[in-house]
């Protein structure tokens, strides 16, 4: 089985006050968190103790947006891995579609992030995803299989089954435009298959997330799809209401059974 992961990227917005006021709301609203669906927010390095703080006694995890690929060191204005997690942080994103574009994050990089995270007992959620014109070109099978060999890459199966990948085709962030129900689970069915021929079964263990524009409105239909094992939300996570919708709504479909899926063989 694999639990369903609802998370929150925050990105930069909200001080000490703002990431209060978001948390009170969304413990106000008293979602229902079942030891079947994860919830994790991920707000910015400066309100991670805060955050931590604050959902002391609930279930919501707290993660951070990055992290330095180095132990310690001169790198002015970085975040270190051992930082993170003596803040409290169990998970951390990386390689995400604006990091990649803005800040010249490469898929080496994207692997050294990632195993810096692991020797810490961070869990990385891996961004993937392809372009717009990428797509119309028809190769975006091609730059997400790059990218996810390449985070893969020599990862022993006790690693592998740390990380979380979150599928995120970088025309559907932030534009409201989000991918259908069916290119999410074909390109997650894809990744699962990638991960299987590397990993074996392991890769049924993997979580994929999905996003780009999730919201209320689009959650139960991209969340039931059999590889679709939760979402990395943006926008709709900074609204206590929209936030706590999707994580009712994976409560409702809660886990999901393992089982063979003839999709998960597609090749490129
Ligand atoms: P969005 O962002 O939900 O606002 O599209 C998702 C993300 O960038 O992780």
């Amino acid at each position: 089985m694999r639990k369903l992961l609802i998370a929150g990227n925050w990105k930069m917005n909200g001080g000490a006050e703002f990431t209060s006021d978001l948390l009170s709301a969304i413990k106000n609203q008293k979602p229902t968190i079942s030891e079947e669906v994860d919830v994790l927010v991920c707000p910015t390095f400066v309100s991670l103790s805060m955050a931590i703080d604050q959902l002391h006694e609930s279930d919501i995890l707290v993660g951070a947006q990055n992290v330095h690929e180095a132990e310690k060191g001169a790198y002015t204005g970085e975040i270190s891995a051992s930082m993170l997690v003596e803040a409290g942080c169990s998970y951390v994103l990386v390689g995400h579609s604006e990091r990649r574009a803005y800040y010249h994050e490469d898929d080496a990089l994207v692997h050294k992030k990632i195993q810096t995270a692991l020797a810490h007992e961070l869990s990385p959620v891996v961004c993937v995803g392809e372009l717009l014109a990428e797509r119309k070109e028809g190769r975006h099978f091609e730059v997400v299989k790059t990218q996810t060999l390449a985070a893969f890459e020599g990862l022993s199966d006790e690693q592998v089954v740390q990380i979380v990948v979150a599928y995120e085709p970088v025309w559907a962030i932030g534009t409201g435009e989000t991918a259908s129900p069916e290119q999410a689970q074909e390109m997650h069915a894809f990744i699962r298959s990638i991960l299987a021929e590397q990993f074996g079964d392991v890769a049924q263990a993997i979580r994929l997330l999905y996003g780009g524009s999730m919201k209320p409105a689009n959650a139960q239909e991209l969340l039931s799809r059999a590889d679709v094992d939760g979402g990395l939300i943006g926008g709709a996570s900074l609204d206590a209401e929209s936030f706590v919708s999707i994580i009712e709504i994976a409560e409702s479909l809660s886990t999901k059974t393992i089982e063979p899926n003839p999709s998960s063989t597609s090749e490129v």
